[in-house]
């Protein structure tokens, strides 16, 4: 589409950091932290995937987090090429300050070319030193805004649910400072499966992240090697949903087999031609699976 066609869509943010650094606490602590959907009582399914909504400076604004193990569905979908993250949240327990793999994940943003807002996590604990983990990271050239550098540090507590207002704002104000987040919803739908299983009664269930257009039920889809139409979506909390615009997590009932994490996806224009498409792609996995195997 053209220019004028570019809507402004939520980032997509995945959280990083060493071992028990609170990654999955801090996860867990936004989806509950989200004022708006607070009202919606329904139950929170586990789609891998999950949109806020927060407020800054008197908007209303979306943030879509993927709540894999960051670090794993980061890296293998990079290994795709799929680029599914805007923004890394940098989680550093204050109490233990940079580790190894606070480093690792370092270099896997910087690689990515993603921005990096740190999340100084358990500044509860009595032994947390929030001012030592500013320091650290700088010798790593990630220099706090207060110390005149580009990155946003904000002191939370994902335990205690201190400050995650104060996160999730830091996330949107960075989204805005330093990229153009805009895709055209009226296309056809294209993203990527963040996670896919298989449910004993719903069969093949995959959780995707719409990347450009809106995915609707009904329509045909490709993903991966897997093919089908669209029967029904839900969205996080349960809820059948008809569409999904870019940035949304949705989780796609209808396919004929659980696609693997970081395949893309896409529509066509009917079941023939997904099925067509679909079984080229297996074919052509089988080929290079048996080329790998004669190595
Ligand atoms: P891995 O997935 O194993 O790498 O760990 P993780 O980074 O997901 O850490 P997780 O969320 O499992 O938290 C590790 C431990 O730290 C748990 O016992 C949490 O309850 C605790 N924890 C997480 N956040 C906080 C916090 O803000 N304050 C305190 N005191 N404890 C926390
Ligand atoms: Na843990
Ligand atoms: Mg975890």
């Amino acid at each position: 589409g053209d220019e004028d066609d570019l809507a402004i869509r939520p980032p997509v943010v995945t959280v990083m950091g060493h071992v028990d650094h609170g990654k999955t606490k801090l996860l867990d602590a936004l989806r509950d932290a989200n004022v708006v959907d607070k009202e919606a009582g329904g139950i929170t399914q586990h789609i891998g995937a999950y949109q806020v909504t927060t407020e800054v400076e008197g908007q209303e604004r979306r943030i879509t987090f993927i709540d894999t193990p960051g670090h794993e569905a980061f890296t293998s979908m990079r290994a795709r090429g799929a680029q599914a993250t805007d923004i890394a949240i940098l989680v550093v327990a204050a109490d233990d300050g940079v580790m190894p793999q606070t480093i690792e994940a370092l270099n896997h943003a910087k690689a990515a070319e993603v921005p990096i807002v740190v999340a100084v996590n358990k500044v509860d604990k009595p032994d947390a030193d929030p001012t030592k983990v500013r320091g650290q990271l700088t010798e790593y050239g990630l220099i706090p805004e207060e110390y005149g550098g580009d990155a946003m540090f904000v002191d939370v507590s994902a335990k205690a649910g201190t400050n995650l207002e104060g996160l999730l704002e830091a996330v949107v104000l960075t989204a805005d400072a330093s990229l153009d987040l805009r895709a055209n919803p009226e296309q056809d739908a294209q993203g990527l499966v963040i996670e896919a299983h298989l449910d004993r009664g719903r069969g093949p269930v995959a959780t995707v992240l719409v990347q450009r257009g809106t995915l609707k039920v009904g329509d045909s889809i490709v993903a991966g090697p897997a093919y089908g139409r669209v029967r029904a979506m839900l969205d996080e909390h349960g809820d059948n949903i008809e569409e999904a615009d870019p940035s949304r997590p949705a989780m796609v009932l209808g396919l004929n087999a659980a696609p693997g994490a970081g395949q893309n996806f896409l529509v066509v224009e009917d079941d023939r031609m997904a099925r067509q498409i679909a079984e080229k792609r297996e074919a052509r996995e089988r080929a290079a699976m048996q080329a790998k195997r004669r190595v």
